[in-house]
């Protein structure tokens, strides 16, 4: 019988080693992300800086990974940034991120010397203002600004709709004046340009050169009206991965090539500079590159459903519950047998939208198999969480026939060190 290998490491082997749940990665598809858009995120005409948004997945393993293919980090709290100077990574290539930083956080990305704050609305900025000044310390700082673009995408996950949280709308002039007006008078915050970001799982390139052509025209308007010129520009992440068969999307580096042509001649027809170009992956650096191992407990059939029970759910991966996200999976142990039965697959998570895998069709399944759900790399572990007291999983790293452990499991212990 096949078994399912990750990274040249057989799961069974991965499964008795580190036990299941089992978040497994393979370096090599991380690496391989990176250095797509890397290469292909370049132009001679401006500056281009890749940074990967830590909130697909963060860990010290992860960051040491991507800071040694060049990448910087966009952080949206003070947790993800203390992970990031934990690894050593270039704080000039940090992005602070996020509506509402405490002012403890913005201390610490000062105190850090993070190369950029991005920077979600006027009283922000005003808090900005004031802490760098208090504490001499130089940063430079992003205006996030609402396009008013509707990726098509989850309703959840779409960020760009005129009344979205994130940043100021395109069209409130007096907003973003006033927050320029604030920063130009600052010693220590250099204004240095704009950021948007559209929606997450966006697979095609068309909504992304929508927004480059709304952001430039309004770079052309900046241009013309308050002699701005030669800012920076960051395009946010969003790009789609392959969850399910039927998900296409354009790989990572050609979308970076589109992105970065498209920008060029969109410049040139507005005659607006752009000093340097920014993209924010978070989903398709690690998206794909990751899996989790589950362990096949009790079976049942219910009603019309084939209920199979893993030892997991939506404590480890809270996407179908939360957003009706779909996965599919194998089973690792059995990975050659044919399909011959609907399955419905189902967490150990007292809730009854625990569902992992609605509906899916698997090789006749038995206790003990394991079953790999695919492409669990981005939101998974991060939006892991301890409900009814569940650990979060080990992760592991597989690459080249040898795995190794970059997170352990949490234990009750783990748990129960919080309790005063
Ligand atoms: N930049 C900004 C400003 C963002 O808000 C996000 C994601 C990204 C970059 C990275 O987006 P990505 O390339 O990963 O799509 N929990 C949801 C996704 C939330 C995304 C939030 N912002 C999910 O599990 O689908």
């Amino acid at each position: 019988m096949e078994t399912l290998q990750i990274g040249g490491v057989s799961s069974r082997a991965l499964a008795d080693q580190y036990g299941t749940p089992l978040y497994v990665y393979d370096e090599n598809k991380i690496r391989k992300q990176a250095a797509a858009a890397m290469a292909n995120f370049r132009s001679k005409q401006f500056d281009t800086e890749v940074v990967y948004a830590s909130k697909a997945f963060s860990c010290a393993a992860l960051f040491r990974l991507l800071a040694a293919e060049g990448l910087g980090f966009d952080v949206v709290s003070g947790g993800e940034l203390y992970c990031a100077m934990r690894i050593g990574a270039d704080m000039k290539k940090v992005y602070f991120h996020g509506n509402n930083k405490s002012d403890q956080e913005i201390e610490m990305g000062l105190d850090a010397g993070i190369g950029y704050f991005v920077v979600d609305n006027m009283m922000e900025c005003a808090r900005l203002f004031d802490i760098a000044e208090r504490k001499r310390l130089q940063t430079k700082a992003l205006l996030r600004i609402n396009p008013g673009i509707s990726a098509h995408t989850h309703e959840y996950i779409m960020t760009a709709a005129p009344d979205s949280k994130f940043g100021i709308y395109i069209e409130n002039r007096q907003q973003i004046d006033a927050v320029i007006q604030k920063l130009s008078r600052s010693k220590y915050v250099k204004f240095a340009g704009f950021h948007s970001h559209i929606g997450s799982q966006i697979v095609d390139a068309g909504s992304f050169t929508k927004a480059l052509d709304t952001m430039i025209d309004f770079l052309a308007e900046m241009k013309r009206e308050q002699d701005l010129d030669n800012l920076e520009l960051s395009i946010g992440g969003g790009f789609g991965i392959r969850y399910v068969e039927a998900d296409a999307p354009l790989p990572l580096g050609e979308m970076c090539k589109t992105l970065i042509s498209h920008t060029e001649r969109r410049l040139a027809e507005k005659d607006v500079h752009l000093s340097k170009l920014i993209t924010e992956p978070g989903r398709a650096m690690v998206g794909e590159a990751g899996c989790t191992l589950y362990t096949i407990g009790d079976m049942k059939e219910s009603g019309d459903k084939n209920y199979i029970f893993v030892d997991g759910g939506m404590s480890d991966n809270i996407r179908h519950a939360l957003y009706d996200a779909e996965y599919t999976g194998v089973l690792a142990n059995k990975c050659d047998r044919p399909s011959e039965k609907t399955y419905c697959i189902a967490g150990k998570n007292c809730e009854s939208g625990d569902i992992l895998i609605a509906d899916m069709q698997l090789p006749k399944a038995a206790p003990g198999d394991l079953l790999a759900v695919l492409s669990t790399g981005a939101y998974g572990y991060s939006m892991a969480s301890n409900y009814n007291r569940l650990g979060r999983p080990a992760v592991v790293f597989a690459k080249d026939g040898q795995a190794r452990l970059i997170i352990r499991r949490e234990t009750y212990e783990d748990q129960y060190r919080l309790e005063v």
